[in-house]
């Protein structure tokens, strides 16, 4: 059952609130736009203040004040009850002020998750918007050398906000904690889960692996690939090679358990091409009793046309570059590696991997456990794709997870395609 959220402002502005968080949460809650300008014109960062107690932030309290939208409007007049213009003024300009749209608090919500809980569908796009613009700036910055602020050796509020978008880059809501070691001097809020260490591609790929029927766990049990996952692996098969096309060439990024490689191969491939970098994934793939072994190897149309490319795809693609290869179908899917990484792959590599009429696709896990990130992921995907040539079309699935005893989850399956 959904936890019941106490949305009242002696709940989220608690009595430890400093004083002057308190006033910027005040005005904020108020929707006192000229109060609040005159405090953000004086103090520097106003606009990222949060309660160390309960993680409210001016952004929360601006949207949470206009309490829950009126569910009998028609569809599209739902945003003028109550308050919602004024909201919008002040999450503006929060916003033009810096303020840090997935910053989360003790309900481990987002301004942005709050929004949509209450059904206010206006100011939940402006916190999209926000999450877009600022996942595309970090990305610009990514290319960029970090240039030291040559300051007095103290971190920074601007480096403090880069971290935080270095953290919602993260592939899931992993990206939304904020830096816990920071927090530890009791005045900061410290958000939910915050010492949940993400996974590392390094750690990963030297880390030992466990297989069952079902899945494949990595040394901390995190989930590498699950049995659940199959049919998002049906459908991406569908995806990439429409009416079950056959005779296609095919590469795979991520072996996992070889659920995807299974289907490709039903679909007698020309080419079949497998990336992987794990050393007990190679050899889990290369026992006598897998299909992916020497026999399967030798049973390609010709030397060299079904392979398992050993090796880190980073290093494995470039070495493919070069030799020519081009893919009618591409898929990637693979672990502890984050959105840059992706981005990398879509934008460098499948212009000179995919062939003209050629399809890729990708397992979206992008900020798939929470809405907002995942909203804002389909859209940075979607931009970036276009810088690349690449049109990103979306088929939106249930996914049963009754297995789980858990809820059915909404998945977004990409499809890239070149442009014209
Ligand atoms: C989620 S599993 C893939 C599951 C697969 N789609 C299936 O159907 O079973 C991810 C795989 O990617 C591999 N991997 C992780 N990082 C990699 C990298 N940089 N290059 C190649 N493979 C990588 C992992 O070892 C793992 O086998």
């Amino acid at each position: 059952m959904a936890k019941v959220i106490d949305d009242s402002m002696p709940t989220r502005i608690s009595p430890d609130c400093p004083d002057e968080t308190r006033q910027v949460l005040y005005h904020a809650w108020g929707h006192d736009l000229e109060g609040l300008k005159k405090i953000l014109n004086a103090r520097a960062n106003a606009s990222s203040a949060q309660d160390p107690k309960t993680g409210e932030t001016p952004l929360h309290a601006a949207i949470r004040a206009c309490g829950p939208a009126d569910q009998t409007e028609p569809e599209g007049e739902d945003e003028e009850d109550g308050c919602v213009q004024e909201a919008r003024d002040i999450v503006q300009e929060l916003f033009f002020n810096g303020a840090i749209w997935n910053d989360v608090d003790s309900n481990n919500e987002t301004p942005g998750c709050v929004a949509d809980r209450l059904g206010r569908k206006a100011l939940y796009g402006m916190c999209v918007d926000a999450g877009v613009r600022a996942e595309l700036l970090f990305a610009l910055m990514d290319g960029y050398e970090e240039l030291s602020s040559g300051s007095d050796g103290g971190e920074d509020e601007d480096n403090k906000e880069d971290e935080k978008m270095a953290d919602a880059e993260g592939s899931t809501a992993e990206g939304l904690k904020g830096d816990a070691a920071a927090a530890q001097d009791g005045a900061k809020f410290v958000p939910p889960e915050a010492d949940e260490k993400p996974v590392t591609s390094d750690e990963y790929l030297k880390s030992d692996l466990t297989y069952d029927n079902e899945k494949l766990l990595d040394a901390d049990l995190n989930g590498v690939m699950m049995a659940w996952e199959t049919d998002i692996m049906k459908r991406s098969v569908s995806a990439l090679l429409p009416g079950g096309a056959t005779g296609k060439r095919i590469l795979n990024v991520g072996f996992g358990m070889g659920i995807i490689d299974g289907m490709f191969a039903e679909n007698k491939p020309s080419r079949h091409h497998i990336i992987e970098a794990h050393p007990a994934v190679l050899e889990h793939a290369s026992k006598p009793d897998s299909k992916f072994g020497p026999e399967w190897e030798k049973s390609g149309p010709e030397e060299g046309a079904y392979k398992i490319h050993a090796g880190r795809w980073q290093d494995v693609v470039h070495r493919l570059l070069e030799e020519g290869e081009v893919y009618d179908a591409i898929y990637f899917d693979t672990f502890g590696e984050d959105y840059s990484q992706l981005r990398e792959f879509f934008t460098e590599l499948i212009p000179g991997l995919l062939e003209q009429d050629g399809r890729f696709s990708f397992f979206n896990g992008l900020g798939a456990d929470r809405k907002i990130c995942y909203d804002v992921y389909t859209k940075v995907v979607e931009m970036h794709g276009a810088e690349a040539g690449l049109d990103v079309e979306w088929e939106e699935i249930d996914v049963d997870m009754s297995a789980l005893g858990e809820e059915g989850k909404e998945y977004r399956l990409p499809i890239c395609t070149f442009m014209g």
